[in-house]
């Protein structure tokens, strides 16, 4: 916890799609309204699978969140509104400035960002970036790093959630 407040990042390992899936989970329920998250990592890495657990903790129906790969993003209404994106196969990053991404931020709509390194100028700031790591057929690191105040209280919020203080 300590470290998480000098140094904005934190580190988990995930050892099968079930601890992917806690990982989502427990994401979803420390987002705050507004948030940007950014996730990135090679093709197959989770960044959908991740979605899906942050959507099912916010109450978005099994099977509504897939990916977004012919339309540029989706958006779901569950405890918090949710706009989906996958940057993708974007071919003209403009377009993104068409989405009113900031007014819809600014209306508590959290962005969940797959590829956003790829149209991060085009993007409002991003609060959390998360990048997977397939390390193994099962395993993937996620680093996760906080660009804000929101960010960094979601992250340490998330870091109590998953491990709990021992005494
Ligand atoms: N520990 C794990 N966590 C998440 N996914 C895993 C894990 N182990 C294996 N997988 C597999 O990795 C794949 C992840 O697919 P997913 O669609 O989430 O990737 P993605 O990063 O969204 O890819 P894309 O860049 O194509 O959008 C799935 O087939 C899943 O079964
Ligand atoms: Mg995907």
């Amino acid at each position: 916890m300590k470290d998480l407040e000098m140094e904005p990042v934190f580190e988990f390992t995930s050892n099968s799609e079930v601890e992917t899936r806690r990982l989502g989970l427990a994401i979803g329920g420390t987002l705050i309204p507004g948030m940007v998250l950014g996730l990135n990592g090679t093709l197959g890495s989770g960044k959908t699978r991740l979605t899906q657990a942050i959507g099912a903790r916010l109450g978005i129906p099994e099977g509504e969140i897939v990916s977004p790969t012919f339309t540029i993003c989706v958006p779901h209404e569950g405890r918090l509104p949710i706009l989906h994106l996958d940057a993708y196969r974007i071919r003209q990053p403009e377009e993104v400035d068409e989405l009113g991404l900031d007014e819809l931020t600014e209306d508590g709509v959290v962005l969940i960002i797959e590829w956003s390194a790829l149209i991060e100028s085009y993007l409002p700031h991003i609060d959390v970036e998360i990048r997977i790591l397939p390390t193994g057929t099962e395993t993937r690191q996620f680093r996760f790093r906080a660009n804000s105040d929101r960010g960094r209280r979601s992250l340490v919020a998330l870091a109590e959630q998953l491990s709990p203080p021992q005494n």
